[in-house]
C-alpha cells in the first residue's frame, strides 16, 4: 500500500527563535520566498504524500491561513502568465492535496505542549492502521534529485516492512554532540539503508560510535502509538519522539536509517545562526534577485575587509 500520509508537529513554543516568535509561528518564518512550512508541503507532495495533518496550536492559526483557498487574491488581482502559475499551486485541492488541523492539547497546570512525542501521539485518528511520514516543521531537506529522501525513506519502509524509518546526516565528529545520532548495525555503518541497534542523545565527540545525526524526517508504523504511551517524561516533563524509538529498538522492532545524499541538505531554523544561514542559502539562490544578492553581498564583505585593512594602518 502507497503511505501518502503525513504529519507535521508545529505546536511548539519556539523558545530558542525570540523575540521574532513572539507573535509569529517560526514555522512561518520566510525562507527565501516562502514561509519554511511551505517548503516542507512542497516536500511532501513531491514524495506522493496526499493528506497532511498539522499538529498545531492556538497561537498559530497564520499556519491554517498560508493554506487556504487563494480565491480572494484570484479574483483581486490581474494577474498575468507568471503569477497565474504561481497562484495555481496554491489550489492544493486541484492537487489533490488534503490538509488537516488538531490542536496539541497543553495539559491542566502545564504552560507548555508536552514535546514531539506527544504532538506525534495527537495524530493517532488521522493515522489510523497506515504508516505515516512525520516532518518536523521547523526544517527542510533540499534535494536536487528524483526520488527524493522522503520517497526513499517511504520505499525503504515498506520493502523492509519496518516499524520506523528515520533519516540521517552524516556530520562532522565535532559536532555530534549538537544531535541525535543513530549507530547502525555492525557491517552496515557505509549503506545508504542500514538497520539501527541504537540512538544516542547528543553524544560527546569522543565518546560517539557513529556520525549519523537524525534528520528531522520519519517513516512510522502505527505500533509507534504504543511506544510513546510508554515512554516516561523526561525530567522537564517533555515526551521525546527519540524515547519511543528506543523502545522499538529494544524491543527488536526493525528500525532502519536512509541517508541523505552529499548532493541533498538539511536546513534547520530552530536557532538564529541556522535561520540566517538558511535564508541567506535561498536567498542567493533566487531566481529573480540571487545574482544581485550575491553581488551586493561580496561588496558589503569587501568593503568591510578594506575598512578593516585602513583602520590597521592608522
Ligand atoms: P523543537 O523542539 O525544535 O521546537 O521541535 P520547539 O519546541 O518549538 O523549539 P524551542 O526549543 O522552544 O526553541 C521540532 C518541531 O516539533 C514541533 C515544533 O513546532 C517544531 O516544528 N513541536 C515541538 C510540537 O509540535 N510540539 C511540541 O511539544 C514540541
Amino acid at each position: 500500500m502507497n503511505i501518502d500520509k503525513a504529519v507535521i508537529p508545529v505546536a511548539g513554543l519556539g523558545t530558542r527563535l525570540l523575540p521574532t516568535t513572539k507573535a509569529i509561528p517560526k514555522e512561518m518564518l520566510p525562507v527565501g520566498r516562502y514561509p519554511i512550512i511551505h517548503h516542507v508541503v512542497e516536500e511532501l507532495i513531491g514524495a506522493g504524500i496526499r493528506h497532511i495533518l498539522f499538529v498545531t496550536s492556538r497561537a498559530k492559526a497564520a499556519i491554517a491561513n498560508h493554506f487556504d483557498d487563494y480565491s480572494e487574491l484570484m479574483i483581486h488581482l490581474e494577474l498575468g502568465h507568471h503569477e497565474m502559475r504561481e497562484v495555481s499551486r496554491f489550489d492544493y485541492r486541484q492537487r489533490g492535496v488534503e490538509f488537516f488541523f488538531t490542536n496539541q492539547q497543553v495539559p491542566l497546570g502545564q504552560t507548555k505542549p508536552l514535546g514531539t512525542g506527544d504532538a506525534v501521539a495527537s495524530s493517532e485518528s488521522f493515522a489510523d492502521s497506515d504508516p505515516f511520514v512525520v516532518a518536523y516543521g521547523d526544517s527542510m531537506i533540499s534535494s536536487p534529485q528524483d526520488p527524493g529522501l522522503v520517497a526513499r525513506m517511504i520505499a525503504s519502509h515498506q520493502e523492509h516492512r519496518s516499524a520506523c524509518t528515520i533519516a540521517v546526516q552524516e556530520v562532522a565528529q565535532e559536532l555530534v554532540h549538537q544531535y541525535g545520532i543513530v549507530v547502525p548495525t555492525p557491517n552496515e555503518e557505509n549503506r545508504e539503508d542500514c538497520r539501527i541497534r541504537d540512538l544516542l542523545e547528543k553524544p560527546a565527540p569522543d565518546q560517539t560510535p557513529s556520525r549519523l545525526a537524525s534528520s528531522a524526517r520519519y517513516v512510522f508504523s502505527p505500533c509507534i502509538f504504543d511506544e510513546i504511551r510508554k515512554v516516561t517524561p523526561a525530567p522537564n516533563g517533555e515526551i521525546y519522539l527519540t524515547d519511543a524509538i528506543l523502545r522499538l529498538i529494544h524491543a527488536n522492532a526493525v528500525v532502519r536509517a536512509v541517508r541523505l545524499t552529499p548532493a541533498e541538505a538539511r536546513h534547520d531554523i530552530g536557532n538564529h545562526r541556522a535561520y540566517f544561514k538558511t535564508f541567506l542559502e535561498y536567498a542567493l539562490e533566487d531566481a529573480e534577485w540571487g545574482q544581485e544578492m550575491r553581488e551586493y553581498l561580496a561588496a558589503r564583505l569587501a568593503a568591510e575587509s578594506d575598512a578593516g585593512r585602513n583602520t590597521e594602518q592608522l
